[in-house]
C-alpha cells in the first residue's frame, strides 16, 4: 500500500514528474498521466503568456548520470493553455497547477483565474525559479514570500502549496519555516534546482549551456544531500499539516525511500525522468517495494519521517 495523501487527495502512487520536465504540452502531461506508476503529474510553471524561454542549447546532461544543468528560462504554453488542459483532462489522479509568474501581481492575477475556474486540483506556486535573467528568486526574499502569501490567502480558498529553493543555513530553515507555518498550505515542494551552478566542458573550456554565460540550476544526484536536508528541516519544522513533496537527486527506489524516510510524502522525479522517460517510474517503483518488503514494512507511513539520528 504505497499510497499518499494531500489536501483530501489520495495518491495511489507516491511519485510523479518534477515540474519542467515532461509537462510543458499536453502530450507529454498525457504521457506521466498514463504511467502505471505515477500518483498524479504537475504541469510546466506557467506564465500569464506564452513564453519560447531562453536560447538553446539550454539544457545538459553531466556524464555518469551525475547530474544535470538547465536554464530554461520559463518556455510554457502560456495560463490559458494549461487551464484548459487541466479543466478538459478526464483524470483519476490529482493534477498540479504550477504557476511562475515574473512578479506578485502576475502571480495573484493567475491564482485570482484558478480560484474563479472550475480547477478542481492542487495549486503549485513556484517562488524559486532560478533561470530568468534579472528576476530573483522569490522564496529568497523572506519578507517578499510573506507578502505574497499573504495576499494570496486573503482570497484564494483551493489547496495551494509552493515550491521552494533550497536552503543552505540552519537560520533560514528557521526563518523560512516560520512563515510558511502562518499559512493553510496544503504542502511545500522542496527543493527545487541548486540555482546558478556553472558546468564546464573539459575538451573545449567552455561552458555548456548558452544563457546566463553558462550559469544554471543544477539537478540529478549531485543536488540529493541538499534536498534530503531540506525535506528533513522542514518536516522538523512545519505544521503537520502542511504535507511535503521531496524532489531532487532521485535517480533509484533508494532515493525515493530516503525521501521518503526524511519526511515525503510524495516524491518527485525531474532529471532522472529527463534522462530515462516514463519508464523510470515502473523500475523506482519496483526498486522502492523491494526494499520495503525487505525492511518488512507494508505501508509508507510505517517509515515515512522515521529518520534514525546518531
Ligand atoms: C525554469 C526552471 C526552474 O527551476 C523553475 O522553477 C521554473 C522554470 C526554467 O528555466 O524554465
Amino acid at each position: 500500500n504505497l499510497t499518499a495523501t494531500i489536501a483530501g487527495f489520495n495518491f495511489e502512487h507516491v511519485m510523479l514528474n518534477a515540474a519542467g520536465v515532461m509537462c510543458q504540452t499536453a502530450e507529454e502531461l498525457d504521457s506521466v498521466l498514463a504511467s502505471a506508476h505515477t500518483g498524479a503529474v504537475v504541469t510546466k510553471s506557467a506564465t500569464t503568456n506564452l513564453r519560447p524561454g531562453n536560447p538553446a542549447p539550454r539544457y545538459y546532461e553531466l556524464p555518469n548520470t551525475l547530474g544535470t544543468i538547465n536554464s530554461m528560462g520559463l518556455p510554457n504554453e502560456g495560463f490559458d493553455y494549461y487551464m484548459d488542459y487541466v479543466t478538459k483532462k478526464q483524470s483519476q489522479k490529482p493534477i498540479f497547477f504550477s504557476i511562475a509568474g515574473l512578479s506578485k501581481q502576475e502571480n495573484l492575477d493567475m491564482l485570482h483565474q484558478l480560484q474563479d475556474s472550475e480547477f478542481s486540483g492542487l495549486v503549485e506556486l513556484n517562488l524559486s525559479c532560478p533561470n530568468v535573467p534579472g528576476k530573483p528568486q522569490t522564496a529568497y526574499d523572506f519578507e517578499a514570500t510573506q507578502a505574497i502569501l499573504t495576499e494570496a490567502f486573503a482570497f484564494f480558498k483551493k489547496p495551494l502549496g509552493v515550491k521552494l529553493p533550497p536552503y543552505f543555513d540552519i537560520v533560514h530553515f528557521d526563518d523560512i519555516a516560520n512563515i510558511l507555518n502562518q499559512f493553510p498550505l496544503a504542502f511545500v515542494n522542496t527543493i527545487n534546482s541548486i540555482g546558478n551552478g556553472l558546468v564546464i566542458d573539459d575538451d573545449t573550456d567552455t561552458v555548456v549551456i548558452k544563457p546566463k554565460g553558462g550559469f544554471g540550476g543544477i539537478g540529478g544526484t549531485l543536488v540529493k544531500a541538499t534536498a534530503l536536508a531540506n525535506v528533513r528541516a522542514l518536516r522538523l519544522r512545519l505544521n503537520p499539516e502542511i504535507k511535503i513533496i521531496g524532489t531532487g537527486g532521485v535517480t533509484s527506489g533508494r532515493d525515493v525511500y530516503d525521501h521518503i524516510l526524511c519526511g515525503a510524502d510524495l516524491v518527485e522525479v525531474g532529471s532522472q525522468l529527463a534522462i530515462e522517460g516514463v519508464a523510470v517510474f515502473e523500475r523506482l517503483e519496483r526498486e522502492l517495494a523491494d526494499i520495503i518488503t525487505k525492511k518488512g514494512y507494508s505501508s509508507l507511513a510505517e517509515f515515512r519521517g522515521q529518520l534514525k539520528v546518531i
